[in-house]
């Protein structure tokens, strides 16, 4: 956990934990997570079958120490997994920063509850 880099290790989810951050959260997911990641978070998304690594299974990590720890999630969500050889993509140019915090914080929150 020690070795996330400078700015990240320094991060907070700056979007309330409200409703509507959470519902952001859900439509990000929904358009870029789900397809590998699963609409429950389990890792076992259409896209995701053929990946190896296979897609980290959210709604376990949900329950971890360390997805409660801002820092950690927004610079795997941003930097992606190219780093260690996964096929994590890096959302950092993809999404506004705005929208990977929502995800976070869906992410954080709610998982695994079903979105539909
Ligand atoms: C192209 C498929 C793909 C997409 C799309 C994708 N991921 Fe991933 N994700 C992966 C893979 C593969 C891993 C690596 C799992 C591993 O290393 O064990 C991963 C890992 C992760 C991890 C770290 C999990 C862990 O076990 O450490 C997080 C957090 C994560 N993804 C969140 C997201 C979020 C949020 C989105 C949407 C914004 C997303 N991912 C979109 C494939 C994907």
């Amino acid at each position: 956990m020690s070795g996330i880099p400078a700015p990240y290790n320094s991060l907070k989810n700056p979007l309330p934990r409200s409703r509507e951050t959470i519902n952001r959260g859900v439509a990000v997911y929904g358009q870029s997570c789900t397809s590998c990641h699963g609409a429950t978070g389990e890792g076992n998304g259409d896209a995701g079958r053929s990946l190896s690594p296979p897609p980290g299974n959210l709604a376990w990590l949900s329950h971890m120490p360390m997805a409660q720890w801002d820092p950690f999630m927004y610079w795997t969500i941003a930097e992606g997994g190219g780093q260690f050889g996964s096929a994590m993509p890096a959302f950092k140019d993809a999404l506004p920063k705005d929208d990977i915090w929502a995800v976070i914080a869906y992410i954080q929150t709610q998982l695994p509850q079903k979105t539909k």
